[in-house]
């Protein structure tokens, strides 16, 4: 009993290992960024490569910092929590910027802008007003959960583990709509003409987030970004995704 005891008191402990200072970091000479590699066309894997808009964008501004990139890859509702756990450095996972979330994590600037697209099958419900009564998919985690929710209404609002999940049952005829990032949706409308888009619901500014307490580092990322955004690089990255600057006004 008493070990039993001890060993929920430890796994207690687990989640208060410190975040790597910006020294620590560049003392070791690699970041360790944390994402969620199912996200086209931000984050996602060609065969085995590691690639997409915030993949080239990261490694960009880590190059920017003189730091080597170690990726690692986790389910995107896991993300924000292990921060807080020391898992990773920084995470680049197209996170909204939001009240809420600065409670457990501090954002860098954001690195670009968009928004809540709702997606539907040919003739599906393309406004907020049209969802009334309908099921909705989102990813689990999402602001787009939030918002759905606000909006009220719904029938029901159905979470995935992914996003390519809630396409899925999109496709599937399970769900009426999908809401998932603009670009995201738009990226999954070029891949397959039975589908729509609708309105986009509300917007929001995107942003890599550091551990809570870790102000140096979102300082330092924020600086990188704003050099690859004035020396072309940045420009360049989004135009071969979006074919346009995506970045905040
Ligand atoms: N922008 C939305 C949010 O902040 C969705 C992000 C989903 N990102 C991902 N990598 N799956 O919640």
């Amino acid at each position: 009993m008493k070990r039993l005891l001890l060993l929920t008191s430890l796994i207690a402990l687990v989640p208060l290992a410190a975040a790597r200072s910006l020294s620590d970091i560049q003392a070791s000479g690699t970041i360790r960024i944390g994402t969620e590699a199912a996200y086209a066309p931000f984050t996602y894997y060609q065969g085995k490569k590691l690639t997409g808009f915030e993949i080239e964008l990261a490694e960009a501004i880590a190059k920017q910092m003189g730091l080597k990139v170690e990726w690692i890859d986790k389910p995107f509702d896991s993300l924000l929590i292990g921060l807080g756990q020391d898992r990773f450095d920084f995470v680049i996972a197209s996170h909204g910027i939001t009240a809420e979330r600065q409670k457990a994590a501090t954002f860098a600037s954001p690195h670009y802008c968009s928004g809540g697209l709702i997606v539907v099958k040919k003739g599906g419900p393309k406004t907020a007003a049209a969802l009334k009564g309908k099921t909705v998919a989102v990813q689990v985690g999402t602001t787009y959960y939030d918002q759905l929710k606000k909006l009220g209404g719904l029938k029901d609002v159905k979470t995935y583990p992914q996003n390519t999940d809630a396409l899925q049952n999109l496709r599937a005829g399970r769900v009426d709509a999908l809401v998932s990032d603009r670009f995201a949706g738009l990226e999954a409308l070029k891949k397959d003409q039975t589908l729509e888009a609708g309105e986009l619901l509300f917007q929001e500014r995107i942003g890599m987030a550091v551990a809570k307490n870790n102000p140096g580092l979102a300082k330092a990322l924020s600086a990188a970004l704003k050099k690859v955004q004035a020396n072309g690089t940045y420009t360049k990255i989004s135009k071969k995704y979006f074919g346009e600057d995506i970045r905040c006004e």
